[in-house]
């Protein structure tokens, strides 16, 4: 037996229990003729007390951090104890011990304030791994895993896993390949989904299927961005789009009972794509705050609103605005009293280059009525007034407005608005607000290519009253300046992402189940019947045995755990990720291949460059 008991349950009702333990030295104390030892394992740690009669032992064989010790004794309390630990008011009057294995000095502290960089502990993540902070992650992403399989076992779901080895059908991110030695010059993709799998097993009856399954993608990286990531992914037969949303925010809601405590009663909040990027300037706002982005010049979506205050700001002389494709604005409560440094480093922040704009106008609304910005050569007092009033300010507000080219401005809009609610305590880690996305586009419009892609993916089905616009169509961009006056542009899909606190933690859709509407898809797309049979045969071939009406959403695994625990990071809640540049530094992989290999695939390596 290597232990009787973990360094994380002892308590004062243990005393004068003899115990053995084994975990790893955290610290060692030597005061005089005793020594103190912490001792810890995954369940928490314990102090051993050596005491004089093992000094000549401890002196032969001494203890280093991180070294792998067993330790017998008797459970004492202790005389200075410690609040702040669990098993802080006890200790272990050790009679004998054994190291088990010795340990290289660590390259940085265990601890949670440790001296190790990023590099350096992801070379090392094993020992990162034994930190209790990035314990606590994983600890955090076994429960919502459990949680959330309860949750759909409990509601008649099959996890059934789908193969990792499949056919490339880029359509979205780029696909990892694979070569195949028994078929030589013939490459296998990693799924970027099970996508087409679960909606096959619809096909054969399996009407609620789950996973929780690694999904790859050979996509540029960011902070919630793996080339390896976990969706837990979901698909339901006959259903419509209202029981997914019901069946799908109560998962998230059973989530955070489990996993947090709590209790989120209220029903989740719908909003349409157009308002959020009206209101937000993105397709997942953060609605815990709301600072809504007004428009001051023009509409900036098709079909948009155009503001009642169209000529606000135009014609007053001062050309940014008046030449300025859009002008959008936002009002910051109570900054009304920024000074001018503080609007200064406004002014700079949306000037780097990830924000990329030229300047930044203010407007600060005075608590006694009045107005001052730094646009009083060309606005008089009325004007500046009606200006603020536009963008939903009050006294004592600052009002934010940034002027150019239409996405570019709402996009920063968007950052700043962000920028602005950290600034004011307005997203914290701890307060939760989920919100659906409904009635994406169905279709966006590539410009490189001059040809519609899938907003979602091909398999999306329309809005069931567009579904004729789609059929009676010919998907052919004519002019390419003019592709909004395109019947397409105005189709949208029964599509669905849930937001949370500004991050997409999912996504779905309602799926087409027909083979003439499919088949008319990837004609949208621009692919060949050849093409689209070649790619998904197998699919269009299925829907012909009796496919029912079906649909599903994935959840991003990885990032909603990151969210539930307070952080930006999705590495921080995976045990081996990869760096931003998708290489894992413990392994040093990717890495070249043997010679050998390359014969046995019969591939040669030609590179570029
Ligand atoms: P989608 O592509 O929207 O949908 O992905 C679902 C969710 O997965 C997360 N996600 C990622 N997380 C980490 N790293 C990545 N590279 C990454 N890419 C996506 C996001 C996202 O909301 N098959 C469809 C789902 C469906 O229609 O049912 C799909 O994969 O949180």
């Amino acid at each position: 037996m290597y232990r009787s008991n973990t360094c994380g349950e002892l308590r004062i009702s243990d005393v004068k229990k003899q115990v053995t333990l084994a975990g790893w030295v955290q610290t060692v104390r030597k005061f005089g003729a005793i020594t103190f030892v912490d001792l810890r394992d995954r369940y928490g740690i314990t102090q051993l007390l050596f005491g004089e009669e093992l000094n000549a032992q401890l002196d032969a064989q001494p203890l280093g951090r991180e070294f792998v010790l067993q330790a017998t004794g008797i459970v004492s309390e202790r005389s200075n104890k410690n609040p702040n630990m669990p098993t802080g008011d006890v200790e272990i009057s050790v009679q004998s011990f054994k190291i088990l294995n010795k340990s290289a000095i660590p390259p940085f502290t265990i601890q949670d304030d440790t001296d190790g960089g990023d590099d350096l502990r992801m070379k090392y993540r094993f020992l990162d791994l034994r930190r209790n902070a990035v314990k606590k992650n994983l600890e955090l992403r076994y429960a919502v895993n459990r949680s959330a399989r309860n949750y759909l076992h409990e509601n008649n779901f099959m996890d059934i896993e789908t193969p990792f080895l499949i056919k490339s059908t880029p359509e979205g991110a780029r696909d990892f390949v694979v070569p195949s030695r028994m078929n030589p010059g013939q490459f296998y993709a990693l799924p970027q989904s099970p996508q087409t799998f679960k909606q096959l097993l619809m096909v054969s009856g399996y009407d609620r299927y789950y996973q929780i399954v690694k999904c790859f993608r050979d996509e540029d990286l960011r902070a919630d961005r793996q080339p390896e990531f976990t969706q837990i992914d979901c698909e339901m037969a006959f259903v419509e789009q209202e029981d997914i949303l019901n069946m799908f925010e109560s998962l998230i809601k059973r989530i955070f009972k489990d996993v947090k405590h709590i209790d989120y009663t209220e029903k989740v909040e719908r909003m349409t794509w157009e308002d959020a990027m009206w209101q937000y300037g993105n397709d997942k706002p953060d609605i815990r705050f709301g600072m809504q982005i007004a428009n001051l010049k023009s509409a900036f979506l098709k079909g948009g609103r155009i503001q009642a205050t169209g000529e606000l700001i135009n014609g007053a002389g001062f050309g940014v605005f008046d030449n300025a494709e859009t002008v959008l604005a936002i009002a910051a409560p109570g900054c009304g009293d920024y000074t001018r440094k503080q609007t200064d480093e406004l002014t700079e922040w949306v000037k780097r280059p990830q924000i990329g704009m030229q300047g930044l106008v203010y407007i600060k609304c005075n608590a006694d009525g009045t107005f001052k910005s730094s646009v009083d050569k060309f606005y008089p007092e009325e004007k500046l007034k009606a200006i603020a009033a536009a963008a939903g300010a009050k006294p004592g507000d600052l009002v934010l407005i940034l002027a150019g080219r239409e996405e570019r401005t709402r996009k920063a809009t968007s950052e700043l608005r962000l920028e602005m609610g950290k600034k004011l305590g307005f997203r914290k880690d701890d307060e939760f607000k989920l919100l659906w996305v409904m009635d994406f586009p169905l279709f966006e419009y590539a410009e490189e290519e001059n040809r519609w892609v899938a907003r979602h993916h091909p398999f999306t089905s329309p809005k069931p009253d567009h579904i004729s616009v789609m059929i009676d169509n010919n998907p052919l961009i004519e002019n390419a300046d003019k592709y909004l006056e395109h019947p397409y542009s105005n189709i949208k899909a029964n599509a669905y992402d849930m937001v949370l606190n500004g991050n997409e933690i999912g996504g779905g859709s309602i799926r087409i189940y027909q083979r003439e509407l499919q088949e008319k898809m990837f004609a949208a797309l621009g692919m060949s019947e050849e093409e689209a049979l070649h790619k998904f045969g197998f699919l269009l071939g299925a829907f012909e045995y009796g496919a029912p009406p079906h649909g599903g959403i994935a959840f991003g695994f990885d990032r909603l755990c990151s969210i539930l625990g307070g952080s930006e990071s999705i590495r921080d809640f995976i045990a081996f990720p990869k760096n931003n540049s998708g290489r894992d530094v413990m392994l040093d992989a990717p890495s070249t291949i043997d010679d050998k290999q390359f014969e046995e695939l019969q591939i040669k390596l030609n590179l570029k460059g």
